[in-house]
């Protein structure tokens, strides 16, 4: 999808101290230095990516991707490659233990393999007993950087490649944003695009500010530049991604807000749909409901985080809006955009809360009914306030209320998917059905899924299905 002449670079040249061009300087190196391994292979070396993590993440990774196969390695679907890159989460506890798990099972492949590279890179990374960690107990790591300095990738294998000893990047914090790097999409219609970095929000219990730094805003043309190229390229369906896209614009040189950049993205030829994750409820604009309400592209799905429904708590939370707060903005969206879909983000268990304080998160569940919900178990961050706050709730108390939750919560979505059978809606083809080749998957502008049968030449296309039966989490239709 690119045109790789352009990223050819003199190597006799000095090495440029400008961005992007110092990175396609050590991709041209690197490029040379796959080519020594090839030949002493005798094949092409492979790499495998694997994401943890959200849609931030994925993004990266295709970026990673992108420079990857720049340089001459060809995708591996397993971890058996000569270069294995973790790109990793560390908002939970658990995104972590995975992590290291992971590298015990490496070590033994690279045992047997000693051409073998490992990175490791994201948001686990950036800290410090992260990599002190790994500099201890996990030497047989080549490469490890942070979520900062992603962009100097090429930069910093081409160093592992010729120290052969551990490099480590990480960096505390950055103003930059490296534009034009490669980036290889997974899926060929649909793509993510970051339309900022970072978070400002220190909601009490997240890691995410500390390891993704401080909010920044890409530039409103270089945004809808790199949609205009997506769309030449046969990408119909965007997803602007962010911590908070609500905040979006706020620190710019000259300031624009979310719903403004909507709009423009709307106006670019081709595009179809338009999604965007993730809106933090206090940031929700009215000027925003009214684009989202007269806007033919953008999805019916708004992924709107409650994480709680006590004031008590969201105060305790740093989230700054109460538990009518919320349920007004709900109210207002669902009057002037009744067909939207609305999802959310639940926590159990923050330090403090009592039977009472989850009744009221039950009451938003209630009255909300939500189409599908995520919850999660409170999982202590080292470094964020909540990790010191007095109250930490006992286990077999969080793990009875979670219950409790995702029970209602699961039942609501159950009956809330049933309301569109019998309708035909327009469905974007997503790929080959996993259980059956005669069908194809789908997605709905509410993110429903629904399976038919159609060719699968139909990926990546809008068409029109009418919706003949639910069956709980997803429906089964025929195309019109
Ligand atoms: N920026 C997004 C959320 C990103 S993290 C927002 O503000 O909505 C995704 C979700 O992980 C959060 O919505 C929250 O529900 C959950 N989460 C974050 N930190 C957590 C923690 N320490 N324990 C449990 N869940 C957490
Ligand atoms: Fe974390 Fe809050 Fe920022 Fe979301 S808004 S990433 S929950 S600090
Ligand atoms: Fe995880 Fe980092 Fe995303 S901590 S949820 S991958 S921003």
């Amino acid at each position: 999808m690119h045109d790789i002449s352009s990223y050819e670079f003199d190597l006799t040249k000095e090495v440029p101290i400008s961005e992007p061009q110092r990175q396609f300087y050590y991709m041209a190196k690197a490029k040379k230095l796959v080519e020594e391994l090839e030949q002493k292979l005798g094949r092409k070396p492979s790499f495998h990516v694997a994401t943890f993590g959200c849609q931030m993440n994925a993004r990266d990774s295709e970026k990673l991707t992108g420079i990857l196969e720049q340089i001459g390695y060809v995708e591996a679907d397993s971890e058996d490659a000569d270069f294995v890159l973790y790109n990793t989460c560390t908002v939970r506890e658990n995104a972590n233990n995975k992590v290291y798990g992971h590298l015990g099972y490496l070590h033994n492949k690279k045992k047997k393999n000693p051409h073998m590279m490992i990175a490791l890179c994201g948001c686990m990374m950036q800290e410090e007993h992260v990599v002190e960690t790994i500099r201890r107990k996990y030497q047989f790591v080549d490469l490890v950087f942070g979520t900062h300095n992603i962009y100097k990738f090429a930069e910093l294998l081409v160093q592992a490649f010729l120290t052969r000893q551990m490099v480590v990047e990480i960096w505390e914090d950055t103003d930059q944003i490296v534009e034009n790097l490669p980036v290889e999409r997974k899926y060929p219609f649909k793509s993510g695009v970051n339309i900022m970095f970072g978070c400002n929000n220190f909601c009490s219990y997240c890691i995410v500010p500390y390891v993704r730094g401080r909010e920044r805003s890409r530039q409103p043309e270089d945004i809808l530049q790199e949609i205009r190229n997506l769309v030449a390229d046969g990408v119909v369906e965007v997803m602007l991604l962010g911590q908070n896209v609500n905040s979006y614009g706020k620190n710019l040189s000259e300031p624009m807000t979310f719903a403004q950049l909507l709009t423009e993205v709307e106006q670019i030829p081709g595009l179809q749909r338009i999604r965007f994750m993730t809106s933090h409820p206090k940031d929700l604009s009215d000027e925003l409901i009214e684009v989202l309400a007269h806007s033919s592209k953008i999805c019916r799905h708004l992924h709107l985080p409650l994480q709680s429904g006590s004031t008590r708590i969201l105060e305790k939370m740093n989230r700054r809006y109460t538990k009518e707060d919320y349920l007004m903005l709900v109210d207002k969206i669902r009057e002037k955009i009744p067909d939207m879909a609305i999802t959310t983000d639940i926590i159990v268990g923050f330090p403090g809360e009592t039977e009472e304080d989850f009744l009221e998160t039950m009451d938003v569940v209630e009255k909300v009914q939500y189409d599908s919900a995520f919850t999660f178990i409170y999982s202590r961050r080292t470094g964020t306030p909540a990790a010191s706050m007095e109250g930490q709730v006992p286990e077999e108390v969080v793990k009875d209320r979670f219950d409790r939750l995702l029970k209602r919560v699961q039942e609501i979505s159950a009956q809330k998917a049933g309301c569109y059978t019998g309708q035909v809606v327009e469905v974007l083809v997503e790929g080959e059905n996993e259980h059956d080749a005669a069908l194809v998957t789908g997605r709905m502008s509410n993110n429903s899924i629904v399976h038919f049968a159609a060719d699968a030449s139909l990926i990546g296309s809008l068409v029109q299905v009418r919706l003949t039966e639910c069956k709980g989490f997803y429906y089964i239709g025929e195309m019109v």
